[in-house]
């Protein structure tokens, strides 16, 4: 048993857990008339009601104790003092340096970063407005229309999620598109009908070593050099990159590459220089305001007690459900389609920081840790997979996002906003028999056909969900809600005790594709049966 299964507020919260298991939510908002103002949280852009949770007081205070036993507090500061936390790669973990706000200094591996960041972010300025303003043009002196980003992970997530959020159609400024994938369809999707003088390509990679992009960039520069007639691939790139040598050897203008650094993780590098594509897409103040929306939540985080802490509860709720209801999952609904890729986003942040099976000092791991995030916007998914939610075996707890207001006001927002919340209300309460027998009576059923229909009407509900409600969805809210996340993944993995900042469980993938990649062609090597047997049948197939 590990030092946290067997500490007393584990134990306890299992003991509280039998409890608790057996009482339905209903029952905690009959017994407890101010639940919803108990248990939300007003930061101004964003509201987050974590009522329908199958939590208590006590719950509450025992998840708190493990966040006391954890050192959680201490964690915090570590973190806001730039210490090396990243203890597997010796970094420091620098995500919140990078919206620091206003003049003070800001340490990170025990040196002030501030100087560095802004030196960058008033260089990604310049270009930025430069392109936008037309004084950054292509090699024939044509405005730039489009721009493709292409990077993968990390690299992209973050950047695609807010373009997608934050650009209105026909907004001023050049279109986005960004390419991740080493699928070729990828690239040609993206390029079909832009055209070379007026298209700028941003490669993203912390690393310029992904093979994904170092492919897709070299594409991209084939495709240019082929149809520009001759002109200068220069003009028409830019890079974001710690491997600054790597950019310039590739061909890009040195005026055009900017850093980031190595203590800026690629799941936390949106608020670095990777968000080169959203300053370029909606504007450089508004990339600010993503900035000063995320430090908004650094700020609350770092400042407020634990048990009033956002970012905090929601971790220690989750934790909850994962370790001692056994929740394998959690779905994330996005009631906007402009958030379309939060699922996605936070797969990255929260599994692949999250995902580990050894604790920080590299003791196996004996207790569930990132639970599986998923998810679709609102309303398709209620078409799609809410059957399973309502009435499957499994608990799936929901985290529900909307905006209450929106740039398309009207019906149909407000058909959207009742459905997100008809959602949630409805997993919380289920349909009990009684009420789907008065219903079925009410429309004239014979008795023999109620009890036909009874147990398939009835929804035990009692499934847990958060409303996490922006005022509206802009820069700022936006910002709020990613460091959110983030912090609250963070939370999670020092009550699991483990490293949330490195993804060695990645590189085994990368090291065999690039194997089996020189066999397609010819190579040979030895695999499993099945691996073999596939690379024969490809190249059979192929013949
Ligand atoms: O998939 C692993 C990973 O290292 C991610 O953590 C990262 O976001 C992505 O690859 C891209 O890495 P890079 O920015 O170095 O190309």
């Amino acid at each position: 048993m590990s030092q946290l299964t067997k500490s007393q507020a584990w134990q306890a919260l299992q003991a509280h857990h039998k409890t608790l298991a057996r009482i339905h939510l209903r029952e905690l908002f009959e017994q407890e008339p101010g639940r919803f103002d108990r248990f939300s949280f007003d930061l101004g852009d964003l509201f987050v009601d974590c009522s329908k949770n199958r939590v208590t007081n006590r719950t509450m205070a025992l998840l708190l104790e493990l966040a006391g036993d954890a050192e959680l507090e201490h964690w915090i500061d570590r973190l806001f003092s730039g210490e090396r936390i990243n203890g597997s790669e010796g970094r420091a973990a620098g995500h919140v340096a990078l919206r620091h706000r206003g003049d003070t200094p800001f340490p990170v591996d025990g040196a002030d970063a501030m100087p560095a960041i802004k030196e960058v972010l008033a260089r990604l300025r310049s270009f930025v407005d430069a392109v936008r303003d037309g004084g950054w043009s292509g090699h024939s002196g044509a405005r730039i229309t489009d721009v493709v980003s292409i990077g993968i992970g990390g690299s992209c997530l973050g950047p695609q999620l807010a373009v997608q959020a934050l650009r209105a159609p026909g907004e001023r400024g050049p279109r986005l598109h960004f390419v991740a994938n080493v699928d070729g369809e990828e690239i040609a999707a993206a390029l079909a009908g832009l055209e070379p003088a007026t298209t700028l390509f941003v490669i993203i990679s912390k690393t310029f070593t992904t093979a994904e992009t170092m492919m897709n960039a070299a594409a991209a520069r084939r495709w240019f050099e082929a149809r520009s007639g001759g002109g200068t691939f220069a003009r028409h790139c830019a890079a974001v990159t710690a491997d600054r040598a790597a950019a310039l050897a590739f061909g890009i203008d040195a005026g055009a590459v900017f850093e980031i650094w190595d203590w800026v993780g690629g799941r936390y590098s949106l608020w670095s220089a990777v968000g080169l594509p959203v300053a370029l897409a909606v504007g450089f103040e508004r990339f600010a305001e993503l900035l000063d929306g995320a430090h908004a939540m650094d700020e609350h985080f770092r400042s407020t007690a634990l048990n009033k802490n956002l970012p905090v509860t929601l971790a220690l709720i989750g934790i909850w459900y994962v370790n001692f209801f056994g929740a394998a999952s959690r779905a994330v609904i996005p009631y906007d389609r402009r958030l379309r890729r939060l699922p996605a986003y936070l797969q990255q942040l929260e599994m692949e920081s999250n995902g580990k099976q050894v604790t920080r000092d590299g003791e196996p791991i004996d207790y569930a840790t990132a639970p599986i995030i998923w998810g679709e916007p609102g309303t398709d998914g209620q078409h799609a997979f809410f059957q399973a939610l309502h009435q499957g075996r499994q608990l799936v707890p929901v985290d529900f996002v909307a905006a209450a207001r929106s740039a398309e006001p009207g019906a149909q927002h407000d058909a959207l906003i009742a459905n997100c919340l008809a959602q949630g209300e409805a997993l919380m309460r289920g349909r009990t028999a009684e009420e789907v027998r008065l219903d079925l009576a009410a429309r004239s059923k014979s008795g023999a056909e109620i009890d036909r229909l009874l147990p398939h009407l009835t929804m035990p509900g009692n499934v847990p969900s958060n409303m996490l409600l922006l005022r509206r969805l802009d820069a700022r809210g936006l910002g709020m809600l990613l460091a959110l996340h983030e912090h609250k993944t963070f939370v999670q993995s020092v009550i699991w005790r483990l490293n949330p900042f490195d993804q060695w469980g990645v590189e085994l993938g990368k090291t065999l594709a690039g194997v089996i990649q020189s066999e397609l062609s010819g190579a040979a090597a030895a695999h499993d049966s099945s691996t073999a047997g596939l690379i024969q049948r490809v190249r059979r197939m192929r013949e």
